[in-house]
C-alpha cells in the first residue's frame, strides 16, 4: 500500500509518527519547506500549493492521501465529497475527536481565519474559543521543544483561554504536538486532543504489509531536513530527496487524478 501525506515542513511527521505505528506501508510524504509556514499565507495561495502537492501525490500512484497539515487542509474543503483518492482530513479527525462541550482550539493563523474548527465544533452544540499560535511553528522547525522561553511563549498564548474553562484543547496545527508535553502542564485537567490520534482510528480496519518504508520529497534544503529526522528520533527507513518547485508547480495538472473538479465545479 502506498500513502502519501503532506505538510508545510516538519508538523506532519506527528501524523507520519502515530500512522506508521500503526499501518505498515509505502509512505510519500512531501514537505514544502521552500514556501513554509503556510499559516501566514493566503487562502488562495496555499490551495494552489495543496492542488500541486496532491498531483504529485497522485502521480505517485498513492492509494491514500492524508492531510498532515491544518492550514491546507482548511482551503480544500470545497473538494471534500469529490475526491477519488480517499483523502483524510485533519481537521474532520479533529472535530471528530472532541467529546466534551467546551472546546479551545489552537492553530496556524489561516486555519483559524478559516473558522472550520469553531464552525463544526458549534454545529455540534458546543461552545468555543479559537486562537491563533503561529510562533509554535517557528519554534518546533527550530528544534526547540523544551525550556523556558517555550514555557514562556506555551503560556503567552494559552493563559487567554484560563477564563473559558476549557474541557479540552484541540491542537489544530501539526506542528503542536511537539510541545504537547508543555502544552499539557499549562493546562491541568485539560484533554489534549491531537488529531492524528482521530486519524490513525479512521484506518484501524485497513491492514498492512511489510517493513515501512518513507520517501521524503523536501522543497527547500534536503540535509536541514534530514538532521530535523534525526533530532526528533525518527526510527523508520527512510531516503530524503529534493523536489524543485517548478517540478512540484507543474504537477497541478495531476489533481484532476485525485479529485473530480467537475463535480466540484458543478455543485459550486
Ligand atoms: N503544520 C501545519 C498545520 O497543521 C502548517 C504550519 C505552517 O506552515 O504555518 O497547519
Amino acid at each position: 500500500m502506498t500513502i502519501g501525506l503532506f505538510d508545510s515542513g516538519i508538523g506532519g511527521l506527528s501524523v507520519l509518527k502515530k500512522l506508521i505505528e500503526t499501518l505498515p506501508a509505502h509512505y510519500v510524504y512531501v514537505a514544502d519547506t521552500m514556501r513554509a509556514p503556510y499559516g501566514t499565507k493566503t487562502s488562495d495561495t496555499i490551495e494552489v500549493f495543496s492542488r500541486e502537492i496532491i498531483g504529485f501525490l497522485a502521480e505517485k500512484k498513492v492509494e491514500r492521501i492524508f492531510a498532515a497539515c491544518n492550514t491546507s487542509d482548511s482551503t480544500l474543503v470545497k473538494y471534500r465529497g469529490a475526491f477519488k483518492i480517499p483523502y483524510h482530513s485533519i481537521i474532520q479527525a479533529g472535530v471528530n475527536a472532541s467529546k466534551y462541550d467546551r472546546v479551545a482550539v489552537i492553530g496556524t493563523h489561516m486555519t483559524v481565519q478559516s473558522g472550520l474548527y469553531k464552525h463544526d465544533l458549534e454545529a455540534r452544540g458546543k461552545k468555543v474559543i479559537q486562537r491563533p499560535a503561529q510562533l509554535f511553528v517557528s519554534i518546533v522547525e527550530e528544534g526547540i521543544f523544551y525550556g523556558n522561553m517555550v514555557e514562556a511563549i506555551v503560556k503567552f498564548y494559552l493563559e487567554p483561554f484560563r477564563k473559558f474553562k476549557p474541557q479540552e484543547l484541540i491542537l489544530g496545527c501539526t506542528h503542536f504536538p511537539f510541545l504537547k508535553d508543555i502544552i499539557a502542564r499549562l493546562m491541568d485537567n485539560v484533554r489534549i486532543i491531537d488529531p492524528a490520534d482521530e486519524i490513525v482510528r479512521e484506518v484501524s480496519h485497513l491492514v498492512g504489509s511489510g517493513r515501512s518504508f518513507v520517501e521524503f520529497y523536501v522543497t527547500g534544503n534536503p540535509e536541514e531536513f534530514e538532521r530535523k529526522l534525526k533530532k526528533i528520533g525518527f526510527k523508520y527507513p527512510y531516503q530524503v530527496k529534493h523536489l524543485e518547485i517548478a517540478e512540484l508547480e507543474q504537477k497541478v495538472v495531476y489533481f484532476e487524478r485525485a479529485c473530480d473538479i467537475d463535480r466540484v465545479l458543478g455543485s459550486g
